[in-house]
């Protein structure tokens, strides 16, 4: 088990502590995104340009940080964005992850390529977790998933759509996360090397690695590798909005769509029968050079006018960007990189640590705005 976190206080101390515990092959697959990333850099630049107005005298004694989301009692408006390969990160990372967004009562989304099952992550938790679906091409057997997950107690499902293809990522190729080569191989075993502890304590004693809730479908679920090239092979460029409606026949539980960025798209959204949108550009991995997600929201939110629940993900780094996300029209966010790098550097501790900590610069950035419930969020929070 990783120590406790002394030293975190912000993300970005999260983020170097996942450094100094991470393969650098790992750090980057999570750290890194499109192209230049120039799209990455502007969703949390975006965030931090945004400034709030302090207010005073407004008795803040009661500052309440809880939502209702979907029909869920939320302890903050956060939820545990799906993120592959967690069960990496940490040994048997999501099943840690999921027990820590429980006792800080936020949801956790299990990512279609998640290591752990959604079985083991809800006996850990004791909680239903939210399932990340990837269309496949064979339809049957994302219908069996589904059906599968249903079983299992999950009630809300996130399909994402803005994966058509994967997007162009330098890190991963240069870190020879991707490749099959020999030089690749040679260089990942450098980078394995460089951490023991990692090696010891996930790599060996974190097995199995494999993305659990497809082995039955796969070839060779053992092989990450050999696994990944079946996976690659099923994702299905082709869906369309038709494949939302057969999706929402087969769904009978909350569907929520990730991955709108386009006001050209919520139109569609908006009569696909999903129960939630999430305004998204996949933390910057997909298309570099798309707009940050923030800078959208008030004209994604105008359009939506309040006909569906609207989240957002990408660049919320505290709880003030939480707080700035509400004001500007989200009912809630979603966060991915900082719970990676909270569970990679401490585990179920580490990420209670954080979920503690911005539920508490939540709380703090609200009664320095003279607000104490989320529903007085709006515009007015912000600087014109
Ligand atoms: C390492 C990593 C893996 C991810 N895997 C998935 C995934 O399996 N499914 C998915 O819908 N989104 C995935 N995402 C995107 C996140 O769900 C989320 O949209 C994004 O991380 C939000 O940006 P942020 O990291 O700045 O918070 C992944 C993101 C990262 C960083």
């Amino acid at each position: 088990m990783p120590t406790p976190l002394v030293f975190a206080a912000s993300c970005a101390d999260y983020r170097r502590q996942a450094r100094q515990r991470l393969p650098r092959f790992l750090f980057d697959y999570i750290d890194g995104g499109a192209g230049d990333e120039h799209t990455l850099h502007a969703n949390q630049a975006d965030f931090a340009a945004l400034r709030l107005r302090q207010r005073v005298l407004k008795d803040v004694s009661q500052c309440d940080t809880r939502c209702t989301l979907l029909g869920q009692s939320l302890a903050m408006p956060l939820v545990l964005a799906p993120i592959g390969m967690a069960g990496l990160y940490a040994r048997r990372g999501e099943a840690q992850a999921a027990r820590a967004a429980a006792a800080l009562k936020v949801p956790f989304s299990l990512s279609t390529v998640g290591i752990c099952s959604v079985a083991e992550v809800h006996a850990a938790s004791q909680t239903p977790c939210w399932f990340q679906l990837y269309m496949l091409r064979d339809r049957a057997i994302v219908a069996d998933l589904l059906q599968h997950i249903w079983q299992q107690g999950c009630r809300t499902l996130v399909f994402t759509i803005d994966l058509a293809v994967a997007g162009v990522r330098h890190r991963d190729q240069r870190n020879g996360l991707l490749t099959q080569h020999w030089t690749g191989k040679l260089s990942k075993a450098w980078q394995l090397a460089q951490r023991p502890q990692w090696l010891w304590d996930v790599g060996l004693r974190g097995k199995p690695h494999q993305f659990a809730n497809l082995a039955e479908q796969a070839t060779a679920p053992h092989d990450l590798n050999q696994f990944k090239a079946w996976l690659d092979q099923q994702f299905d460029p082709s869906v369309t909005w038709q494949d939302i409606t057969w999706l929402r026949q087969q769904w009978p539980g909350t569907l929520v769509l990730k991955g709108i960025l386009d006001c050209a798209d919520v139109e569609p959204a908006c009569d696909s029968g999903a129960d939630a949108l999430v305004l998204s550009n996949h933390g910057g991995r997909q298309l570099d050079d798309v707009a940050s997600t923030i800078s959208q929201l008030p004209m994604i939110a105008a359009q939506i006018d309040g006909r569906v629940p609207l989240l957002i993900d990408g660049g919320v780094r505290s709880g003030a960007d939480l707080l700035k996300a509400c004001a500007l029209g989200a009912n809630a966010v979603m966060v991915g990189r900082p719970w990676a790098w909270a569970l990679a550097a401490g585990g179920q501790a580490g990420v209670e640590q954080w979920l503690r900590g911005w539920q508490h610069e939540l709380r703090v950035a609200m009664a320095l705005c003279g607000i104490d419930s989320l529903s007085q969020a709006n515009s007015t929070l912000l600087k014109p």
